[in-house]
């Protein structure tokens, strides 16, 4: 089978847009799923072009979605009936309605939509809840979020690569988590901006891994998610004898209770940076 790099160099038909590492990225993280019957959502069509090239890449794909504000996007027409476009915002509910009816489940789920940070993280609890257990999530053009033709920068709290950030302390939920926690590490973002509580979702962040503008998170079920046991190799404890009495223990019975539980501190960097910001956006409207 071609490589996603030779698919895109020969592709002919609609146009799409992307950067070069990003074909690299996408082929080490979806080889894997390349023989499977897989359920593609992308947000962000425009010209149709990368659901193209996903239904060459995905020879037995099921369902390969794409989802576009834009109005326009409904005249496109594809040769694969498994190419659907659905018009709508990514961060409406209304949105997936539509979406559930044709697909309500996804393997893979690509945001390549405005690349707004605001719409990246409202955009986020949608696409979340609709990854199966392994499968993964992608989001492009973080770029967007450090600079201020977007709204971005890099001390920004509410940026899109703050809140991946903050998310990847969910790959550690292990050794912190609560469920009466009133505060989360993500109570931040969803007052900002709206969002549900997204609790018990986010125990299924299995693995976050950063590239220039993008970010990937693996879904797995929450029991695939702990540390697993401890092994010890050898027999010969020349310095610490004790250590041999932990083969097989979880982490709780090995290290401690440590999931007690979290006070986040409301004084935090990242709570005074978020009323700084707050402030700032108050004194720009009122010199509107
Ligand atoms: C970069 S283009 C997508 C390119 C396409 N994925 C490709 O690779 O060829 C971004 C698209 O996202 C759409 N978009 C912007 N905001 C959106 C939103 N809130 N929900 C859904 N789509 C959005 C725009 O209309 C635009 O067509």
């Amino acid at each position: 089978m071609l490589s996603l790099c030779a698919i895109w160099d020969a592709h002919t038909g609609k146009v799409s847009d992307k950067w070069s590492t990003y074909l690299q990225v996408y082929e080490a993280a979806l080889a894997p799923f390349r023989e499977d019957q897989i359920r593609l959502l992308e947000i962000g069509v425009q010209n149709g072009g990368s659901l193209e090239i996903w239904s060459k890449y995905f020879p037995r794909k099921r369902h390969i979605i794409g989802c576009d504000i834009n109005p326009t996007c409904r005249a496109l027409e594809f040769e694969a009936p498994e190419i659907q476009v659905v018009v709508g915002d990514a961060g409406a509910e209304t949105t997936f309605t539509e979406i559930d009816g044709i697909c309500p489940e996804f393997d893979i789920v690509i945001d390549d939509g405005s690349h707004q940070s605001a719409d990246i993280i409202r955009a986020f609890p949608h696409l979340f809840t609709r990854l199966c257990d392994g499968g993964v999530y992608i989001c492009e053009d973080l770029m967007c979020g450090f600079q201020t033709p977007w709204n971005g920068g890099l001390e920004r709290p509410d940026s899109a690569a703050a809140f991946f950030r903050r998310l990847s302390d969910y790959v550690n939920l292990e050794h912190w988590t609560v469920p009466e926690m009133s505060e989360t590490p993500m109570t931040f973002f969803e007052e900002r901006f709206g969002l549900p509580p997204m609790g018990q979702m986010l125990s299924h962040v299995h693995e976050i891994r950063f590239r220039n503008s993008m970010c990937l998170i693996e879904k797995r079920r929450p029991v695939e998610n702990t540390l697993g046991l401890r092994k010890i190799a050898g027999n010969v404890a020349q310095v610490e004898e004790t250590v041999q009495a932990f083969e097989g223990m979880t982490a709780e019975a090995s290290l401690g209770p440590t999931a007690g539980k979290v006070e986040l501190d409301p004084k935090s960097l990242e709570r005074r940076a978020y009323e700084a910001l707050r402030q700032r956006v108050v004194e720009a409207d009122s010199t509107d």
